[in-house]
């Protein structure tokens, strides 16, 4: 009776309680209320020396995070796109890390494109225990620590330079039936450096053989001097495995000076702005031919025109869109927007069907994938082949 008559008091001490302080808190704790919102970095090179790399990354992570969207989020949020402009540079693509790892506190990172702003913000992401995946830095040194293993937060979505270089090798070799190469390189960027390496190594392995090998800087618009060498050498290929904006100038002038060996290069050659008429009758090794029937291919083309008015995306494009579903397939597998190691393992360990391919990353975070070797032609980029690891 005295027991009721308390709780009565009690009851309604509490409805009073309740009636003047409607917004006061439950006497219980309540478990953590799940994110409403999950925010993504997005660092690409929007402006700098090779802005349609940063268009186009831009373009296919926002389209890969409005679909999900549509789809009612990750783990019930909202995933908000946060991009900023990194420039392909260093200082710009480690500041823009340190904005969104401090100030808009993401844990996600996709991004950089280029391997020498990637590297750098990998060893702040890898620090803070915020995942990066580059969707197409393909230098080795991306993921590696100084202890020889993977970085546990830093992936990518795309092959490496050892293998890109490897094929491009081979290709001139077998395919071209190359006997000699000139090289031109700038050593400055980890990708040219580390490409112009596997190509030589690969190249001289099996019987070519390199007549020169020349440097230059990404400040130079002049390559007269180089081609002259290059000219005087008359190598079967010339290897140059650097972006559209430096081919651009080196295969028009080498055009002006009648050198008609052909350039060959990698994946920095991909983008609308590429002077097809100067590149004429050139090769590079990519990610992705938007001619595989793969219905992954195909869907993708049909989404990315239906959203950006026409457009045929590229590998940048394609890859930027896998590496936000590795990352989002791999939040929803491991259950939690929070826990990044969790996430890490999940990401380490998973078989990944994307567009680009299918796959599951070795022990230093790099995805064992097939290249396809693109040709210049008739002023068109077409797909000649594709070379398996
Ligand atoms: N692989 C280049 C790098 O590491 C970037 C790139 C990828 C450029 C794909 C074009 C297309 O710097």
């Amino acid at each position: 009776m005295r027991a009721f008559k308390v709780f009565g008091l009690l009851m309604v001490v509490v409805m009073v309680f309740t009636a003047c302080a409607p917004a006061a808190a439950p006497a219980a704790p309540a478990a953590p209320a799940a994110p409403t919102e999950i925010k993504i970095a997005v660092l690409a090179p929007l402006s700098g020396p090779v802005p349609t790399f940063g268009v186009s990354t831009r373009d296919g992570a926002l389209l890969a995070i409005k679909q999900w969207n549509e789809k009612g989020g990750v783990l019930g949020a909202k995933i908000v796109p946060i991009v900023e402009d990194s420039q392909c540079t260093p200082d710009p693509a480690v500041n823009a890390a340190n904005k969104v790892i401090n100030q808009d506190k993401v844990k996600f990172i996709i991004g950089e494109v280029c391997s020498k702003a990637s590297i750098p913000v990998s060893e702040i992401a890898d620090a803070a225990k915020v995942i990066q995946i580059s969707p197409t830095s393909t230098a080795e040194a991306l993921t590696l620590a100084a202890d020889g293993k993977a970085k546990p937060f830093v992936f990518r979505a795309c092959f490496i330079d050892p293998f890109q270089g490897t094929v491009g090798a081979n290709f001139a070799l077998e395919t071209l039936e190359a006997k000699t190469a000139f090289v031109m390189v700038d050593q400055a960027n980890d990708y040219v450096k580390g490409l112009a390496e596997n190509f030589d190594k690969a190249f001289k392995a099996k019987g070519g053989e390199i007549v020169g090998t020349e440097s230059y800087t990404s400040k130079d618009t002049d390559f007269s001097a180089i081609l002259a060498k290059v000219a005087e050498a008359n190598p079967d290929v010339i290897y140059l495995p650097d972006y559209y904006n430096i081919v651009n100038l080196a295969a028009k002038q080498a055009k002006e000076k009648g050198i008609t060996a052909p350039f060959i290069g990698g994946d920095g050659y991909d983008s609308p702005d590429l002077d097809t008429e100067a590149a004429e009758g050139s090769f590079f090794t990519n990610h992705y031919a938007s001619t595989d029937p793969r219905p992954a291919v195909q869907d993708l083309l049909k989404a990315y025109a239906a959203e950006y008015d026409g457009v045929v995306p590229d590998a940048l494009a394609v890859l930027a869109y896998d590496a936000v579903n590795m990352l989002l397939q791999s939040i929803e597998e491991a259950g939690t927007a929070d826990d990044t190691v969790k996430i890490s393992d999940v990401i380490s360990k998973k078989k990944f069907d994307l567009v680009s391919g299918s796959f599951t990353l070795d022990e230093f975070h790099n995805p064992t994938k097939s290249a396809a070797l693109l040709q210049v032609k008739d002023g068109k980029v077409e797909f000649h082949s594709s070379v398996n690891p």
